[in-house]
């Protein structure tokens, strides 16, 4: 019974603070140089479908690091994350990148490398709550989107102790990035 109170409370965080994100900010500046291909209906497919792999993967975190994540030698949400992410790609689907925005990363291959990781952790951490690019990669178009990660929970201060500043602040320390093919 205590868990299931403990599980509609942690949905109760995760609604609260990622309700407040709309996506209604939809940046598609390079689209017309590089995905000419990908008519408006199936690019708005794919962004549904990264909304709902962003609602899924951010509540297996939270839900995770409440029930599971104790202390700091318990297997990370992040890294079972990670983990989860390299399978997905491995099969094909999708890829995602867990990215850091504050500078201090755990992982350094968290950091964002390419144009487009720097581009979206820089609007994302200025306040957008949405980011995305249509680029073509091998001769396919991708929607690249990015979405941020706010503080959801104290706990994840226990390993990441800079994020408290960044709390306090209201700041984002993440930044979630996907790549899907437009179909
Ligand atoms: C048990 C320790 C632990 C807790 C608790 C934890 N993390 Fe992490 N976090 C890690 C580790 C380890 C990594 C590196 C994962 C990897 O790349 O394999 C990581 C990586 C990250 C990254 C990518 C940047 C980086 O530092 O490498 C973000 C963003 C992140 N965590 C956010 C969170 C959020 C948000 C929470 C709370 C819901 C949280 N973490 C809770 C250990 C933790």
């Amino acid at each position: 019974m205590r868990k299931l109170v403990l599980g509609a409370g942690a949905l109760a965080i995760l609604a609260t603070t990622l309700g407040s994100l709309s996506w209604t900010t939809v940046k598609a500046d390079d689209k017309a140089a590089t995905g000419g291909k990908a008519s408006d209906e199936a690019v708005a497919r794919t962004r549904k479908q990264v909304k709902m792999l962003d609602d899924l993967y951010k509540t297996a975190v939270v839900l995770i690091t409440t029930h599971y994540v104790n202390d700091e030698d318990d297997l990370a949400a992040g890294s079972a994350a990670v983990a989860l992410f390299d399978a997905m790609k491995k099969k094909g689907w999708h890829e995602v990148r867990l990215l850091d925005a504050t500078g201090e990363p755990i992982e350094d291959n968290n950091s964002p490398k390419d144009e487009f990781e720097k581009a979206a952790v820089a609007k994302l951490k200025s306040g957008e709550s949405y980011y995305e690019q249509v680029v073509d990669k091998g001769g396919k178009p991708h929607l690249r989107a990015a979405t941020p990660i706010p503080v959801v929970l104290d706990k994840c201060v226990m390993c990441h102790e800079h994020y408290k500043e960044f709390k306090a602040k209201n700041q984002i320390i993440g930044v979630l990035g996907y790549t899907l093919p437009i179909e």
